[in-house]
């Protein structure tokens, strides 16, 4: 019987030490200034969870820290893309599918895709936008790092360097390979993909629904010198409500809500000012005064975070060592710009007719749609963007 005691007792010390050593739920941990010492949240093996970051996780890290820790894991919904945090070449995301919405287009194409969890998302916020009389329309969603080479490539040959920086994101670093974004547009502007978009009844609608389906506007007006692309109203990134909701609510973009240094260098011809009255399309000045960050209350730590690797190191140049969240976010201040007013928008064109979103559709053209060539006069920004 002695014997029986003793040795439920050792089995149940063994038990205890192997509980200890492999926690089921690893804990968050404050980080040093190293940069193995990130660590992420996101779902390594639930790619199209919704919503990666739980709200209690956002809370209790922004309890503890003034940012979050950076997403550089291609496959998170919540990862970080830009000049400095490109993605691999042949990163191709899963579960591409095609969103059961209007396109401003009739054929198959690539274009037409998104992760399956953007898919859904913006199914449902398209839904909504018509449920109030607002009809949106996909324009160009999924773009492979081929691709993306291609429309730039092309841009390069018939903008140049500047102008085309300021729209078109490197081959890599264009968060259209994540298969999270989408430019989208309305028939009032002839399905444009320029900054007239955003005074429209559509493109004011989006900017400020996108967050309760999961999108935000990812290079919101007055923070090009930020994000390094000028304002795009057009193109949406999915990542998740949570996120969104808190970078609408406290009016940060992603470089801001991770802490790290600006994407790149203003482009010299950014059209993007920090007084709306001195250009005819700026976003209008608020007349309220913007809602303060929602500081979260909730001390304790995330319950439910994972401890993954970092897949991609940030280029070293020109990148600040973004080791532990620091005090504020690192990123430059933009500073009051007086831009030339921009040219008039050329007189669109008559708005080509737009099938309905059914399947089968033709081919996609040899010209798909990408080039300037395709829709709208020579002040058009589509695509290249
Ligand atoms: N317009 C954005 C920057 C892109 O090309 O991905
Ligand atoms: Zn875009």
């Amino acid at each position: 019987m002695k014997r029986y005691i003793i040795t439920g007792l050792i089995l149940l010390l063994i038990m205890a030490g192997v509980t200890l050593l492999h926690p089921a739920r690893p804990q968050y941990e404050s980080t040093d200034n190293t940069e193995d010492s990130y660590e992420y949240y996101y779902n390594e093996n639930k790619e199209d969870e919704e919503d990666s970051l739980l709200p209690e996780d956002l809370n209790s890290i922004l309890a503890d820290n003034p940012t979050v820790p950076l997403d550089l894991i291609p496959s998170s919904i919540t990862v970080l893309v830009n000049r400095l945090y490109p993605l691999p070449s042949n990163y191709i995301p899963s579960s591409l599918v095609v969103p059961d919405v209007k396109f401003n287009f009739a054929y198959l194409s690539d274009k037409r895709k998104m992760r399956k969890v953007a898919a859904d998302a913006l199914e449902r916020l398209f839904e909504a936008g018509e449920k109030k009389g607002i009809e949106l329309y996909g324009v160009s969603g999924y773009r492979s790092y081929a691709r993306q080479k291609e429309i730039y490539d092309r841009n390069i040959a018939s903008r140049g360097q500047s102008a085309t920086d300021a729209v078109s994101a490197k081959p890599g670093s264009s968060e259209h390979q994540t298969g999270l974004t989408i430019d989208v547009s309305a028939r009032s502007v002839n399905f444009r993909l320029d900054q007239s978009f955003g005074d429209t009844k559509e493109g004011k609608w989006l900017a400020q629904n996108a967050h309760l389906y999961g999108f935000i506007i990812r290079y919101p007006y007055g923070k090009s010198a930020i994000t390094g692309y000028s304002y795009e109203p057009w193109h949406i990134r999915f990542v998740g409500k949570t996120v969104a909701t808190y970078l609408y609510e406290s009016k940060l973009t992603l470089e801001e809500y991770y802490g790290v240094e600006a994407a790149a260098d203003e482009p010299d011809n950014a059209v993007d000012v920090e007084d709306p009255d001195t250009v005819k399309y700026a976003t209008p000045k608020p007349t309220k005064k913007p809602t303060p960050a929602p500081k979260p209350e909730t001390t304790k730590k995330p319950a439910s975070t994972k401890k993954p690797k970092q897949t991609r190191k940030p280029k070293p140049e020109k990148t600040k060592t973004p080791g532990k969240a620091t005090a504020k976010p690192a990123v430059k201040t933009p500073k009051p710009v007086q831009e030339e007013k921009p040219p008039e928008p050329t007189p669109a064109p008559p708005a080509p007719t737009v099938p309905p979103a059914a399947t089968p559709v033709p081919e996609e053209p040899k010209n798909n749609g990408d080039s300037p060539s395709d829709v709208g006069g020579p002040n058009r920004k589509e695509e290249h963007s």
